[in-house]
């Protein structure tokens, strides 16, 4: 490590790192972090990368993540890396990847779409169309999603 450490390190969670730089809200707000749950966390903005040139870094202490939640930070940050820290060591780490399909984790924004009826059992089912930039093409209907419109538009 020969960046300069901005913020201390943690003892048990996880850090999200190398996040495009000015991306660390949208991570947390596609993760539902609110700040109300009492978790400890640190944001990290706009720091040199040798491998971005600038990036994003957030810690949570004592979180970790569904699958679910690995999905959603793939679609908003494909360039994350999540280490699992435990006792103050990196015990994991991974690099996260856009899934090729997401079934039921994102509404479609278009309000005429059949997923969007409320009488109807059927989950919204995106494919991914690009991975840079991020599209996702909704399988009912075509309406073309791009990246960084996904955080407005979580399934709750
Ligand atoms: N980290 C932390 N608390 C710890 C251990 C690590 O906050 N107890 C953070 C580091 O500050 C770094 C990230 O977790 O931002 C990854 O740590 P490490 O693998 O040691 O750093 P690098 O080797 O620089 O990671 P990479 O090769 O993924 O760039
Ligand atoms: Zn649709």
């Amino acid at each position: 490590m020969e960046e300069k450490l901005v913020v201390t390190k943690i003892r048990n969670g996880i850090v999200i790192d190398h996040i495009p730089a000015g991306k660390a809200l949208k991570v947390l707000k596609v993760l539902g972090i609110t700040g109300s749950e009492g978790l400890r966390v640190a944001l990290v903005m706009n720091v040199e990368s040798r491998k971005l040139g600038r990036k994003d870094i957030v810690k949570i202490e004592e979180k970790y993540l569904s699958m679910k939640e690995l999905s959603l930070i793939a679609l908003i940050a494909p360039t994350a890396t999540i280490n699992i820290i435990k006792e103050y060591k990196v015990v994991e780490k991974q690099k996260v990847k856009p899934p090729s399909i997401v079934k039921g984790l994102i509404k479609c924004p278009n309000p005429t779409c059949i997923s969007r009826k409320k009488n109807e059992p059927i989950k919204s089912l995106f494919k991914l169309k690009s991975t840079n930039p991020i599209m996702l093409e909704c399988q009912y209907c075509g309406y073309v999603l791009r990246g960084d419109e996904i955080e407005d538009y979580i399934e709750t």
